[in-house]
């Protein structure tokens, strides 16, 4: 038996913990540490992620229970073992059937504790219960594991009851949509065309295939209504601005069917991502460069048209569209990047409008629930550009549309 094989999925999960515990990179930067190639990967995946969702609320838990803060090792055990009781507790309401489970969590700590830490993990983890079924008394921002600034945004723009629906959206188990053409039996239909689930994740494998062929596509439904606005026509010239990684350049290629142009840009440091991921796509031309000095020159050096019959761009945002598959984004924001965001975005999109054809459009989309990233852009430019009228929008919200959330506006050049 290998090495790697002994480990247990929690084992693996734990020693990710203890690097998240200390850093600040985002989430997907520890995704990448846990080996994807052993059949446990998304049992370890889950434990992580478990913790990371339920932040605030675990470490709430310890220090209600805990006199001295535990050291790191005892810390991430802990966590991980409460986040993982805490989700049957939640999705089952499995209470009896958690003492059993407790036990074994106490035979486990076995193999990296001493007998008295043993003794503590024992006693910490029988509190857990009654912990959990009051859970709901607590102020919001510890039950859901949210700051309170983000709870005051949100129920300011869209009231208590949708907040509550917009928490119990975010604490969910992330769904996994496959966006293809060629389904096969072990993916189920959803009720947008071309998204499937997965029947059940042990399948995973029969679905793999098809990704490494270019023929399915890892993808939130969402990300179809950007790409729908553009109106794309055989043969058109699109603009892709803010491409990387390149989902929605994917997208707009097959729409086009092997017909006319994309050029897709983004940062120079992200072009080797990009880069990757549209290597089957013969006629993208791909462009390394910060958008808010694109100019003419740019598209003119290397013989490219200077504009397009269709310009998208997909700015950087919050993510709060997107906190079920990110949780991290709720610690990592402040109240100082809702002053920031809007200007960048405001100017991205001023930017990208000189690239559009007369008569063509020009779409801007976020995966944000934020009005002040969504519709007030959207104002403030228009107010700004009486050349272009806004001619469709759709801004998803989670609790309702069921899938991310995020705006996308269509804006027409006169
Ligand atoms: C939301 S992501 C785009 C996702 C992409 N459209 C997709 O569907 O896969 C935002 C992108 O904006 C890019 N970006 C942010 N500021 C930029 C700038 N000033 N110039 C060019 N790209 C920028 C980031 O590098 C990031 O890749």
């Amino acid at each position: 038996m290998k090495f790697h094989e002994e480990i247990e999925p929690w084992q693996n999960a734990l020693a990710i913990l203890a690097k998240w515990d200390k850093a600040d990179k985002k989430l997907d930067y520890y995704l990448e540490l846990l080996d994807k190639s052993v059949p446990t990967y998304a049992l370890a995946r889950g434990y992580f992620l478990n913790v990371v969702k339920h932040k605030i609320f675990l470490e709430y838990f310890l220090k209600q229970h805990v006199l001295k803060p535990p050291q790191r090792k005892m810390k991430c055990f802990l966590m991980l073992v409460v986040g993982q009781l805490w989700e049957l507790f939640r999705e089952k309401g499995a209470s009896d059937a958690l003492i059993p489970l407790i036990n074994g969590w106490v035979e486990r700590s076995k193999r990296l504790f001493s007998s008295k830490e043993c003794n503590f993990v024992n006693a910490l983890l029988r509190k857990a219960l009654p912990f959990f079924q009051q859970a709901d008394t607590l102020p919001l921002a510890i039950r859901y594991s949210t700051p309170e600034f983000l709870l005051q945004r949100y129920c300011k723009h869209y009231g208590n009851e949708a907040l509550l629906e917009y928490l119990k959206w975010n604490e969910e188990r992330t769904i996994v949509y496959i966006r293809t053409h060629t389904p096969n039996k072990y993916l189920k239909e959803t009720p947008w065309p071309d998204f499937y689930t997965l029947d059940n994740a042990e399948n995973w494998r029969y679905v793999l295939p098809l990704i490494c062929e270019g023929k399915a596509y890892v993808q939130d439904p969402m990300t179809r209504i950007p790409v729908e606005l553009l109106r794309i026509n055989s043969g058109m010239s699109i603009l892709d601005l803010c491409a990387a990684p390149g989902g929605k350049t994917l997208q707009i290629v097959q729409t086009l069917n092997g017909s006319g142009r994309v050029v897709a840009v983004d940062l120079p440091e992200h072009m080797k991502r990009l880069k990757a991921n549209t290597q089957r796509c013969s006629h993208v031309h791909l462009l390394g460069k910060n958008i808010l000095e694109l100019s003419s020159k740019d598209f003119e050096q290397r013989q490219l048209p200077t504009t397009y019959d269709r310009v998208l761009i997909d700015v950087p945002c919050s993510n709060t569209g997107v906190v079920r598959r990110k949780p991290d984004v709720l610690y990592r924001l402040t109240p100082k990047d809702f002053d920031y965001l809007p200007k960048l975005q405001l100017a991205l999109l001023k930017n990208a409008g000189n690239f559009v054809k007369s008569g063509g459009l020009l779409v801007y989309s976020t995966c944000s629930v934020d009005p002040e990233e969504n519709q007030e852009v959207i104002k403030q430019f228009l107010k700004q550009n009486n050349g272009f009228q806004l001619v469709d929008s759709h801004v998803s919200l989670p609790w309702i549309d069921q899938h991310d959330g995020g705006g996308a506006f269509c804006l027409k050049k006169r």
